[in-house]
C-alpha cells in the first residue's frame, strides 16, 4: 500500500499535469482547469461530468447551482465537503457546457484513473450518465442508463479495491425539478449504508 506522503505527491503531480495539459482541444477555451479537490484520505469520491461556467471561473468543482444542491445532498447524509473528494470526468469546461466527446473522455480519464487508484476509497458516487457509464465500464459492469441503475450499489472487489460504486442522478437535474431532488436524497442514503459495511 502506498504511504500518505506518496499519495499526496502523486495527486499534486496530477494537478500540475492537468494545469499544463493539452491532450484535447478543451485547454484552448478553458479559463481554469478543475482537477478536483478534497482530502486524499477521503473514503468517498464523487465524480461529475465536467466543469461548468462557475467551476471554470473559480477552478473548483461543483460551485454553481448544481453545486448548491450537491452540498445539500451531502448534508442530508451528514457529510461535508471536507470529508469527500470531488472531481469530474473532464477537467476542462466544454464550450457552452456541451456533452463531453468520446475523444475528450479518452484523453482526460488517465487523470481520473490516477485519482481513483491513489485515493483509498470505500465509495465512488458517480453523478449522471457520463460518470456512471465510464466508471461502471472501467470496473467491468454493464452500464445501463442512469434511470435504471440510480441508487444501486455495485461492489468492486479485487486485489487493489474493496469498494462500492453508487450511480446517482446528476444534481443539475434537480435544479428545476424538486421531485428529482427527493430521488437524489433517497439515493444518497445508499452512500451511508455502503460506508457502514
Ligand atoms: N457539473 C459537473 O458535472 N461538474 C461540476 O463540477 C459542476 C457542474
Ligand atoms: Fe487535458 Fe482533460 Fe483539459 Fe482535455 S479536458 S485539455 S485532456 S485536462
Amino acid at each position: 500500500m502506498i504511504s500518505l506522503p506518496e499519495i499526496e505527491k502523486e495527486i499534486k503531480q496530477m494537478e500540475q499535469d492537468v494545469a499544463n495539459c493539452r491532450r484535447c482541444g478543451l485547454w484552448k477555451t478553458r479559463n481554469n482547469p478543475v482537477a478536483g479537490e478534497g482530502p486524499v484520505t477521503a473514503k468517498v469520491m464523487f465524480i461529475g461530468e465536467a466543469p461548468g461556467y462557475n467551476e471554470d471561473i473559480q477552478g473548483r468543482p461543483f460551485v454553481g447551482k448544481a453545486g448548491k444542491i450537491f452540498d445539500e445532498l451531502l448534508r442530508s447524509v451528514g457529510l461535508e465537503r471536507k470529508d469527500v473528494y470531488i472531481t469530474n470526468i473532464l477537467k476542462c469546461r466544454p464550450p457552452k457546457n456541451r456533452d463531453p466527446l468520446g475523444e475528450e473522455i479518452k484523453a482526460c480519464t488517465p487523470y481520473l484513473n490516477k485519482q481513483i487508484t491513489c485515493i483509498q476509497l470505500s465509495v465512488i458516487g458517480t453523478l449522471g450518465n457520463f460518470a456512471s457509464s465510464y466508471v461502471l465500464d472501467k470496473f467491468g459492469f454493464q452500464a445501463e442508463k442512469i434511470g435504471k441503475i440510480h441508487g444501486k450499489t455495485f461492489r468492486i472487489k479485487n486485489l487493489l479495491f474493496d469498494a462500492r460504486i453508487i450511480p446517482l442522478y446528476h444534481p443539475a437535474a434537480a435544479v428545476y425539478n424538486p421531485n428529482m431532488k427527493d430521488v437524489l436524497i433517497q439515493d444518497f442514503k445508499s452512500i451511508t449504508k455502503a460506508l457502514q459495511r
